[in-house]
């Protein structure tokens, strides 16, 4: 047998996959099924989004009416769910409430079919998370208003307030950014997972441990932590230096892809931008303009979405620990077309490794050790 082709480190470079899903390239382009995301985010919604990432094209009003209706009626948590969530101790990452209650749906609706399970976990996902902080904390649960769209829901529901036009707008539009990315960590995780032929709900489980660290998902609400640290614009240079120094990484900066500029961060600056001159108060992107001026002037690493899209969720009032969390009932509809394009045309992911451990060791008993 010849040697194994040895891939870089992180696989970078590396196409491991075909795929018609959507594609992010170093110039800072985005494309879900041939659309820019600028066209989308201009032109469509949420649910019109995800449509299309899930079957390859725009719907008709009617198909459209349908995924909704189809979405409305799989949000409900089972009793058992909420049970579950409430039993997880206070204080409980969101995020890991969510991973076991989507663990948790997978043995309840065991005996549906994949197409069930899948329509069934991206329903549920906008609820879980809208319910995972509260539920362990003794609070009673919420549930989706209907009629209003899956994002103004979401947001009502994160936020218990009512938010103007232009923030639910804002919001939506966050979302549809965060709907997919090609063959990033955790719908790569979710592939792997699909390859195995193991139901969505595992896969969507595998899905939100691989999108909870803090060079993924995890990277936005870190982010608004270190800019609720900063405060202020004049901390940001010495902050970068000391991050530099000390050979870390800051948070909310870098793509694997995107060299010049990653565009959903772009188009979020500018929500951000709207967002904080409709309350009189732009301190928060004077900070993020700062960070940004500083992190180009060291290196040319561009913001990416995760740090625009933490101050966006901040001024919406979205908690801190639910950021992840909207990520990923976001992202799940990503992950299902990535689960359905693996098992189309399905081989089990299994790559080699290069052994660098010893060889030829004898057994030594365990008290001569
Ligand atoms: N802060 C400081 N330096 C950074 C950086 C950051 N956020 N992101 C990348 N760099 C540096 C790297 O250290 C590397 O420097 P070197 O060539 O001197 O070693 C160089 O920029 C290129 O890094 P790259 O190979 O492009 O990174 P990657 O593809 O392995 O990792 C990320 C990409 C996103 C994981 C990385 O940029 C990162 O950790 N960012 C912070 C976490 C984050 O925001 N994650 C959300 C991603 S959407």
């Amino acid at each position: 047998m010849s040697a194994p082709f040895r891939a870089p480190k992180g696989l970078a470079g590396v196409s491991v996959a075909d795929s018609a899903i959507a594609k992010s390239e170093p110039d800072g382009t985005l494309v879900y099924r041939g659309y820019a995301i600028e066209e989308l985010a201009e032109h469509a919604g949420f649910e019109e989004t995800a449509y299309l990432v899930l079957n390859g094209r725009l719907p008709r009003r009617e198909e459209l009416r349908a995924f909704e209706e189809g979405l409305a009626a799989q949000m409900p948590l089972p009793e058992k769910v909420l049970e579950i969530m409430s039993g997880l101790p206070k204080g409980s990452h969101p995020l890991d409430v969510m991973m076991t209650a989507t663990s948790a749906l997978g043995s309840l609706e065991e005996s549906r079919t994949h197409a069930e399970q899948m329509e069934s976990v991206e329903a549920k996902m906008g609820p879980l998370a809208a319910n995972c902080q509260r539920l362990p904390s003794g609070q009673a649960p919420v549930r989706p208003k209907r009629g209003v769209g899956f994002a103004a829901g979401l947001l009502q529901t994160l936020t218990g307030q009512e938010h103007t036009e232009l923030e639910a707008w804002v919001f939506e539009r966050v979302l549809m950014f965060y709907v997919e990315h090609d063959l990033n960590a955790s719908s790569f995780t979710v592939r792997v997972v699909a390859s195995t032929l193991a139901d969505p709900f595992a896969a969507a489980t595998a899905g939100i441990a691989s999108l909870s660290g803090p060079l993924h998902g995890g990277a936005n609400e870190a982010a608004m932590r270190m800019l609720l640290e900063l405060k202020d614009p004049g901390a940001a240079a010495p902050f970068v230096a000391k991050e530099f120094a000390a050979g870390r990484k800051v948070t909310g900066f870098g793509h694997r892809v995107y060299k010049k500029f990653d565009p959903r961060a772009r188009l979020c600056k500018g929500y951000l931008g709207e967002l904080l001159r409709a309350k009189g108060d732009d301190g928060l992107l004077r900070l993020c303009d700062a960070l940004e001026t500083e992190m180009w002037k060291r290196k040319e690493i561009p913001p990416n979405l995760d740090f625009y899209a933490a101050p966006i969720f901040y001024t919406l009032g979205i908690p801190i620990p639910l950021y992840t969390p909207v990520f990923a009932a976001s992202r799940v509809f990503g992950w299902m077309a990535h689960y359905a394009e693996q098992v189309a045309d399905n081989r089990i992911i299994r790559p080699d490794a290069t052994y660098t451990g010893p060889t030829g060791l004898k057994y030594v008993k365990i008290g001569e050790r």
